[in-house]
């Protein structure tokens, strides 16, 4: 009896201890063309290209930090993204980056500094975020040279890279009317929302963040704020209301200038009339 019950048992423990090794140790899921696969943290630290870089001004710690890192081409290898694509970055939180494909490869195409991804180490966990219960690991997304990108393409606590089409595409709902002028400010709004705010705002439910409220559905924000109030919330929320549980970033004239922010309000008052 024993003899068939024991190794039934130990089975089972294969099966369970296979089942919790996968939840300790970091991993990263990736999404190509070719199907879906999944990174181990500690592999990619020890990855002959990873290395101990420098990042300036990081955006998530508002400082000087140095990380365990890899070109962001070394893991998108073979995820077949192309400059027309985007990357959908997706963190724990519900945080939703879609960066352009042509920023994400730029430096393969002759332009400034590649991203990398910082890695956290197990043994050694980076700090705390300022004002947060958590790190910016398991996975962080960086710059080593920042210009050209925005606050919001920084994301952190990364699960998940998966190669999709550009947002624009993906969710038609998102877009202003195509019958208005190319140089409408509405247009260049857009562009700034897909950016900033899509990555934790839906908009006519659409975009894949779930971590703010859709922008326009039930009511858009220029139907209930006053104008000075909604520019006061975009560029510093706590000045407007506050309290511990509040998750949206301030933005000031660094991240989105007087210019973009008028765009963006005539992107929401015109996307107020299109549900
Ligand atoms: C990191 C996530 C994040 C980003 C980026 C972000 N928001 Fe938010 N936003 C939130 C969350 C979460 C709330 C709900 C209140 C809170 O917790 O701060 C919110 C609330 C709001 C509100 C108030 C809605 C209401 O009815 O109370 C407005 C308006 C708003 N956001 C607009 C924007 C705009 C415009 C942008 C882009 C410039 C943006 N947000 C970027 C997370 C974000």
């Amino acid at each position: 009896m024993s003899g068939r019950f024991f190794p039934g048992l130990r089975c089972m423990a294969a099966a369970l201890l296979a089942l919790w090794l996968p939840l300790q140790a970091a991993t990263l899921q990736l999404e190509g063309a070719s199907g879906h696969t999944q990174l181990d943290g500690a592999a990619l630290a020890a990855h002959p290209q990873a290395r101990d870089i420098d990042i300036p001004a990081d955006v998530a710690y508002g400082r000087a930090m140095r990380y365990r890192a890899v070109p962001l081409a070394v893991v998108l290898a073979g995820l077949g993204l192309a400059p027309g694509d985007t990357l959908e970055v997706v963190a724990s939180d519900g945080f939703t980056a879609q960066l352009p494909g042509a920023l994400v490869l730029r430096a393969a195409h002759g332009g400034a500094g590649e991203p990398w991804l910082a890695i956290e180490p197990e043994q050694a966990p980076w700090p705390l975020l300022p004002g947060k219960q958590h790190t910016a690991g398991p996975f962080y997304l960086v710059w080593p040279q920042a210009q050209g990108v925005a606050s919001e393409q920084w994301p952190y606590a990364i699960g998940r890279l998966a190669v999709r089409e550009a947002p624009e595409r993906r969710w038609p709902q998102i877009t202003v009317a195509p019958s208005l002028p190319a140089n409408h400010p509405a247009r260049r709004g857009q562009a700034v929302f897909v950016t900033q705010c899509l990555v934790c705002h839906a908009m006519n439910g659409g975009g894949g963040a779930t971590m703010g409220p859709d922008l326009n559905r039930p009511l858009n924000p220029v139907e209930y704020f006053q104008p000075d109030a909604l520019r006061r919330l975009i560029r510093d929320p706590r000045s407007v209301r506050a309290w511990p549980g509040q998750a949206m970033p301030g933005f000031g004239a660094q991240q989105i200038s007087e210019a973009q922010l008028d765009d963006l309000l005539a992107y929401l008052a015109h996307m107020a009339r299109r549900r």
